[in-house]
Formats: structure tokens, sequence, C-alpha cells
């Protein structure tokens, strides 16, 4: 069967990578997550003690990053496991700040085409229909509302025993949102032949069953 590739792009927790992985495990794609590359650059900063602000300093670590998403879903950092740290609200806002630099983006989108060749792959993140694959056959931008992607990143939180404040939560959620639609270089912006979905009042079911159609239509 043709292995078509797909692109979901969205604000930040629309749910992409939930639904990102739950396609991909139905077909047998590999799915990118390409906001961790993102957050692993971020992360490299923080260990080393540099400034998000200091576009030299972190594209200065570019050159001895070594990312590698394994097939289970894990993150590796120079052969380290970070799934879990780079997962931190902490990190969430230095990726959005070290994803403006020109030099970081191009560094991780050659890598994400490169995973990317021959199809059969579902990559999320911002930037995918409209940069990182503009062929893709399928471009779904996803959207929900900024209360119901709070209330779902919050509920997450305390289920895996992360305590945290929903309205800290919603406005950090609203910061990133505004930094990744008014940078410079590759804004989030839904592709002109991208599909809208939104989220906000289907259940996670519902959004799947919904993808898989679309798919159906490419194959
Ligand atoms: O998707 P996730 O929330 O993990 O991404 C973290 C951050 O990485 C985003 O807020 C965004 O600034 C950046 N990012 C990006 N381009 C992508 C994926 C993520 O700029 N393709």
């Amino acid at each position: 069967m043709k292995k078509i590739s797909i692109a979901i792009d969205g604000p930040a927790a629309a749910g992409k990578s939930t639904i990102a992985k739950m396609v991909a495990r139905n077909l047998n794609y590999t799915y990118i997550d390409t906001g961790a590359m993102y957050r692993c650059v971020a992360y490299s900063a923080f260990v080393h003690g540099i400034s998000y602000e200091d576009e030299a300093g972190v594209v200065g670590l570019l050159k001895d990053l070594k990312i590698k998403l394994l097939p289970d879903g894990s993150i590796r950092l120079n052969g380290e496991d970070v799934s879990s740290a780079i997962r931190a609200n902490e990190v969430s806002m230095g990726a959005s700040i070290v994803s403006q630099y020109a030099k970081v983006r191009s560094f991780l989108v050659a890598q994400q085409r490169e995973m990317a060749k021959g199809g059969g792959v579902i990559l999320d993140g911002r930037d995918i229909g409209t940069v990182v694959l503009p062929e893709a056959e399928l471009k779904i931008y996803q959207v929900a509302s900024v209360e119901t992607r709070a209330k779902r990143r919050y509920k997450e939180n305390i289920e895996k025993g992360i305590e945290c404040d929903y309205d800290e939560m919603k406005a950090e959620i609203a910061k990133r949102d505004a930094q990744d639609m008014n940078r410079e270089v590759s804004p989030l912006k839904k592709a002109d032949d991208a599909i809208e979905l939104d989220t906000s009042n289907m259940s996670l079911e519902e959004v799947v069953a919904h993808v898989m159609d679309l798919v159906e239509k490419k194959l």
C-alpha cells in the first residue's frame, strides 16, 4: 500500500502528539516528535548554564548535540534518556525561545527531513506543513481553545503526580502560542492546503477516527 507523509501542526498542548502516536500505530508509520528536538536544544542550554536568550551560546551547542528519537517513543540526547526531563515547564518555555533562532531551526529541520525520507511518517510540530514537508500528502492544523488545552494538560499532570497551577499553565500556554506565532523564522501558521481540525468538543477516539478517514482518502 502507498505510504504517505502526514503533517500535524498547531498550537501548544492541542493534543497533536497523542493523536499522531495513535494514528502512527494504526498505520504502522513512524512518529516523529519534532517538538522534542527543540526541547533537547533548550534542555542542553539549561544544563550548560547558557541563557536561552544567548543566541550565539545556544547555537554553539548544536555541533555536539546528538538527538535520537527511539521507536518506543523515548528521547536520547547524547546517549542520555531525557524523555521526562525535557517535558518540564521550564524547558517548554526555553524551547519556544531557542526555536526562534534560524540556525537552530535549519539544524533540526535537516534532520527531520532526513528521518521523513521515504514516507510512512507522521510528524507533529509548528512548521511541518509549511516548511519541513511542504509536499506532505495530508496536512492537519489541529486547534482547541486555550481553556480546553490548559484543562487537558492540567489533568495529565495531576494524573502523573506532577503538581501544577491551572491559571499559570493557561498563561504559559498562551505565552508560548504568541511567541510561536509571532516569531520571524517559520512562525506557527496553518498551511494553505491544511485541514483545520478543532478538537475542543471532540473525544480522543473521535479525533483519531476522523484523521484515519482523512488518511484513507489519500491512500
Ligand atoms: O510541540 P512541543 O510543545 O513539544 O514544542 C515545544 C516548542 O518547540 C514549541 O513551543 C515551539 O516553540 C517549538 N517547536 C517549533 N517547531 C516545531 C516543533 C516545536 O518551533 N516543529
